[in-house]
């Protein structure tokens, strides 16, 4: 229970489900937390949460869009365990669903300014704490629909696959920094952000489930669990990659059938 011993991460969207799980497993594996969210009453239950369990957290108010916002988070956190090491990207804007000619550009322009432009904000500040903290590795929670499209859902899913470029760039530009950066693609996870669309999780279960492999939808614990293993030095040789957590969902085309069979 030390793979993160003496490391503090900030995770923005900290406040979030999935956000929310990697803020938890990160400190029972001894890292010091800061949620970082936009509503910081989620990201004060999440902390609060962890502190009483025993462990190191604290709760921030960021929007990762704003550039004075970023800096000021990533100045409290340093501040507040006296370095950054891991930086975990995870805040995403929900956007309604168009086209191009339906959307309003306003959806867009915000879309990507939290998506893409947050995770790469957050970075221009971050990267420098970590490399005055000797190195370290930052993970950007990218999506499955960075690797496939949907219709109607230009802003999300062009914001994920440019992130996963974003990733590749950024791991080039600092590994003489001794910083390891990557992304990860979950599939569907059952959470109420992404249910909503689909009438709750329940619903969403079944209808998503069957899209996946393995016949069911995903848990924020088992992102969770690949953030983990790309923050610790368990992936100290690995860089400039992204990990499917998706159930096989972007190499299946079909749907699992009620008796276990494909279709
Ligand atoms: N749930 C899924 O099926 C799924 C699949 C693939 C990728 N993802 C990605 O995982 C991440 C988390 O998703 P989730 O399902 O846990 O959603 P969530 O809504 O529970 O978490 C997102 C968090 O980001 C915060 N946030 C929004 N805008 C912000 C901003 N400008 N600055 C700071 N915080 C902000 C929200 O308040 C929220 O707490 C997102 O990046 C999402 O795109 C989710």
């Amino acid at each position: 229970m030390s793979r993160l011993a003496s490391q503090v991460a900030l995770i923005t969207g900290g406040g979030g489900e999935i956000g929310g799980a990697i803020a938890r497993l990160f400190a029972r594996e001894g890292a010091a937390v800061a949620a970082a969210d936009i509503d910081l009453d989620k990201a004060r239950a999440v902390a609060d949460g962890i502190s009483t369990k025993g462990g190191k957290a604290v709760a921030l108010q960021l929007d990762v869009s704003d550039a004075t916002s970023a800096l000021a988070a990533v100045r409290t956190c340093a501040a507040a365990f006296g370095k950054v090491t891991i930086l975990v990207n995870v805040a995403a804007a929900v956007t309604p669903d168009g086209t191009a000619e339906t959307l309003p550009l306003e959806e867009w322009n915000r879309a990507l300014a939290v998506n893409l432009s947050g995770p790469f904000i957050m970075c221009k500040y971050a990267v420098p704490e970590i490399r005055k903290a000797g190195g370290g590795a930052i993970v950007n929670i990218a999506s499955q629909l960075g690797h496939l499209g949907v219709p109607g859902r230009a802003p999300y899913c062009t914001s994920k696959a440019a992130l996963l470029h974003l990733t590749r760039v950024l791991a080039m530009d600092h590994a003489r920094d001794n910083i390891r950066v990557n992304s990860i693609s979950p599939g569907f996870i059952l959470t109420e952000r992404s249910s909503k669309r689909v009438g709750g999780k329940a619903k969403a279960a079944k209808a998503n489930g069957r899209r996946h492999l393995l016949n069911r939808p995903g848990t924020v614990e088992e992102v969770a669990a690949a953030a983990l293993y790309l923050a610790s030095g368990d992936a100290s040789f690995v860089t400039a990659t992204d990990l499917l957590v998706d159930g096989g969902y972007v190499a299946f085309k079909g749907y699992v059938t009620p008796d276990g069979g494909f279709e």
